[in-house]
């Protein structure tokens, strides 16, 4: 504020001496000291030649270190970091008074213009009006404590340490010549049972230094947490959101309005970058100072937002690690480094070819069983269903055309099928194809329960195994609640003017107010419905499928059988999580019976209701896929909500894969990942993270049948499945790529 104009007059009250903080060093990046050099290179000056740099991570685990370079890191200590500031404050004219405990409730605040409350995440002045603010408050599981040490370390650390208690780890790394911050985390269970709750602090301090005694070499560990007693040197990271950042005269800034994990090291960058643009904002002439407050809010909230779901992602990740910790040692560390989904397959090449190559060689390596040696991108490599094998990870997803007539698929359906296998996805989908008329959601659904579906679906199948290298699986079906309903075009789940047929479901739960009352289904009608999946099954192997999907996901009947929301029977197919996949469960054992053992057969799930507690949690969907694995499930298909006309999804990139990573690595199943997923590097991170074995696409598919042969040429991968009429057009889209990118990689040089 001095900068822009010296006739501000700012004073600052600290409870604390000068000299005096609670942490060690924050971590920055190049872009934060860029951002501080633009609005006062005076403080950058200072700070830049102080700050440590360093540029590889270890990854300690299992008895291995993984290091990874090209991170470019930079950090300083907070007292030093502090300093600086004061001094700089002092200069330009900023009066500041230390051992000055503030308190919101005094009445000489109001005599003040504006009073910044940057007084951090317990912030008292935010506490006080918390309705005002909108404070949301979020206490995350794990319990960890901010250490110091004189132990240089000379990379970004992680040491991961399995014990009796269970998992603990470390996050250390260099804040200045001779000194390192050294983060303890692990779950509030592993530290109760160490009985990290019943020791003073030094008790605890002497352990974590013979717990980590490995990487300290003789160095003491050290807290300067002197305000906190006995276990409450060890906190629970508490992530903040506010709805509004100003109140009368109050402006929150920095940690009082929000926070970032400390896993992503970006919480001081945020505070920073709030004061700089309310700064500028409250000097900008002709602006109002409401006008000011609320474009500093909507500016910076969005920037905040980014970190905060990286940040989620990356606290999860660490509250969730023995999720990971079966991986092997290359593959745990690529899951790390990956883990705020801020940092991709590309990103990683970038920072260091050499590294990502091996963790590339390395899946290869276990993708082909030991027999591939090739360093080449994950979604090219082969993977095996029982005696089927796909030869890339890339899906085409199913997604319905509306564009049959009686389920008779036709010319439409000829060519958009054998277009989108040509174009070089291992694995085409077909839409979800109805077992009987009234299973149908429209009448354009396809189906299959005549020969002249069997004799249509034949003709498709046969040109995808003789024209392309390809697989085809036959998703199957019926549409419960949400049937009887117009094309997809004409309006989603909207009845049909005239001509509509009775639906039935697991509960007369209708879709919606305007779609029918469904008929509870009785034994019977559930033993027709099964038989009817059967004889599709059937069917689709007299066409020469490769694979069958059943789909339970979207509302559709089965899904309808396993949502509490839409069954609310009382019998033995309702009630419980086992009740409501009875029926489900008989249905897919029954065609896997009438399936060959040596195809495989896939499951389509709605892993969340979106719904909170009330509906299908991501809990649960771990226990569906595990029990669908049961009777016979190869793979689970794992897709998100459509379950509940209320739902509230959350969207972004790649949304709904931390749920194909929860049953893949909780349950130990395979897993297809689903759901804006339209980048090769979001398919290469998904896969070689283990966060999914297959990635399916749908809507890209929609309008670039070639999506797979586009990613192969931008890759460089020369061995896709081109087909040979389109050789030509392949090269010179490879050519043309290729000097692009190097063109892009000489601008960044
Ligand atoms: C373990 C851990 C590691 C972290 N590592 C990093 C990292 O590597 N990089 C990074 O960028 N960020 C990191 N952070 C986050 C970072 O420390 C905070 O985001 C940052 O300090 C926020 O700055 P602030 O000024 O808003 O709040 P604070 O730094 O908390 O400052 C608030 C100040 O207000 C004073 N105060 C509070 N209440 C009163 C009162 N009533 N009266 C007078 N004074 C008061 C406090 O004494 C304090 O000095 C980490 C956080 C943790 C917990
Ligand atoms: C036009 C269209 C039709 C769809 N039909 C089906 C379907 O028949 N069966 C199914 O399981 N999912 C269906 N879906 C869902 C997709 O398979 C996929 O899960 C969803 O679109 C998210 O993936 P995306 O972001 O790659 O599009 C359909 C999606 C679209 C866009």
């Amino acid at each position: 504020m001095n900068l822009r104009d010296p006739s501000h007059e700012i004073e600052v009250f600290e409870r604390n001496a000068p000299g005096v903080t609670f942490g060690w060093g924050v971590v920055f990046s190049d872009l934060t000291v860029d951002n501080i050099t633009r609005n006062d290179p005076g403080s950058a000056k200072t700070i830049n030649e102080e700050l440590a740099h360093w540029d590889d991570i270890d990854v300690h685990f299992r008895g291995e270190t993984i290091t990874s370079g090209g991170h470019g890191f930079i950090g300083i200590g907070r007292k030093r970091l502090l300093e600086i500031l004061q001094d700089r404050a002092r200069a330009l004219g900023v009066a500041l008074y230390f051992n000055a405990e503030c308190d919101p409730a005094d009445a000489k605040w109001r005599n003040y213009d504006l009073v910044i409350a940057s007084d951090g995440s317990n912030s008292r002045f935010r506490d006080a009006q918390p309705e005002a603010f909108g404070v949301d408050v979020d206490v995350r599981a794990n319990k960890f404590v901010w250490l110091g040490t004189s132990k240089v370390f000379d990379a970004f650390t992680f040491a991961f340490e399995e014990t009796e208690h269970g998992w603990i780890w470390a996050h250390a790394y260099r804040f200045a010549p001779d000194c390192s911050t050294f983060i303890v985390e692990c779950s509030e269970e592993t530290w109760r049972s160490f009985g990290f709750d019943r020791m003073s602090q030094d008790e605890s301090i002497a352990s974590c230094e013979r717990l980590f005694a490995r990487y300290l070499d003789g160095h003491s560990l050290q807290s300067n947490a002197t305000h906190l007693v006995g276990s409450a040197a060890w906190l629970n990271f508490k992530r903040i959101k506010c709805e509004r950042w100003s109140s009368g005269n109050v402006i929150l800034l920095g940690d009082a309005a929000h926070t970032a994990h400390f896993s992503i090291g970006s919480g001081t960058k945020l505070a920073l970058e709030d004061a700089i643009k309310l700064a500028d904002l409250l000097n900008r002439k002709g602006l109002s100072l409401e006008a000011a407050l609320d474009e500093y809010q909507a500016e910076r909230s969005l920037e905040v937002l980014k970190l905060q779901n990286s940040a989620r992602n990356s606290t999860e990740w660490f509250e969730t690690l023995e999720r990971y910790t079966h991986f092997e040692p290359l593959q745990f560390a690529y899951s790390l480094l990956t883990r705020s989904q801020r940092i991709s397959h590309e990103n990683l090449r970038l920072r260091d070819r050499e590294w990502l190559e091996t963790v590339e060689r390395w899946f290869w390596k276990r993708a082909t069983e030991g027999k591939s040696n090739k360093t080449a991108p994950p979604m090219f490599a082969p993977f095996k269903l029982r005696e089927m094998e796909v030869m890339n990870r890339v899906t085409v997803s199913p997604m319905a055309m509306y564009s049959a007539v009686d389920g008779v698929p036709n010319d439409f359906h000829f060519v958009h099928y054998g277009e989108r296998a040509i174009g070089g996805a291992g694995l085409v989908f077909t839409e979800m194809t109805c077992v009987s008329p009234e299973g149908r959601i429209s009448p354009g659904c396809t189906g299959m329960w005549n020969g002249d579906h069997i004799a249509a679906w034949k003709r498709i199948v046969d040109f995808v195994h003789t024209q392309s290298k390809a697989k085809i699986c036959l998703q199957l079906g019926h549409s419960g609640a949400k049937g009887s309903t117009k094309l997809g075009w004409e309006g989603n789940d909207v009845p049909l003017d005239d001509g509509n047929w009775p639906v039935m479901a697991a509960s007369d739960v209708p879709w919606s107010p305007v779609n029918q009352v469904p008929r509870p289904m009785t034994r019977a009608d559930m033993d027709t419905v099964r038989d009817q999946f059967v004889a599709a099954v059937r069917m689709g192997l007299e066409a020469g499928f490769d694979m069958v999907e059943l789909h339970a996901a979207h509302g559709y009947l089965l899904a309808g059988f396993i949502s509490p929301l839409q069954n609310k029977r009382t019998d033995e197919y309702g009630g419980s999580l086992e009740n409501r996949l009875r029926f489900p469960l008989e249905v897919f054992a029954a065609m896997r019976a009438a399936w060959p053992k040596e195809r495989p057969m896939s499951v389509r799930i709605s892993a969340t209701d979106w719904a909170g507690e009330s509906g299908i949690t991501p809990d649960e969907a771990v226990l569906i896929g595990e029990a669908f694995a049961q009777e016979g499930a190869d793979l689970i298909d794992v897709s998100a909500g459509q379950t509940w006309a209320g739902q509230q999804p959350v969207y972004g990139r790649m949304f709904q894969t931390p749920f194909s990573d929860r049953i893949r690595n909780e349950g130990k199943l395979a897993t297809m990942a689903v759901g804006n997923i339209y980048e090769p590097d979001h398919a290469n991170s998904i896969l070689a993270a283990g966060r999914a074995d297959l990635v399916a696409l749908a809507r890209p598919h929609l309008v670039d049948p070639f999506w797979t042969l586009r990613a192969a040429a931008a890759l460089d991968y020369r061995e896709v499945a081109v087909p040979p009429q389109y050789l030509n057009g392949m090269a010179q889209l490879a050519r043309n790529m290729k000097r692009e990118a190097e063109a892009a990689a000489a601008l960044r040089v």
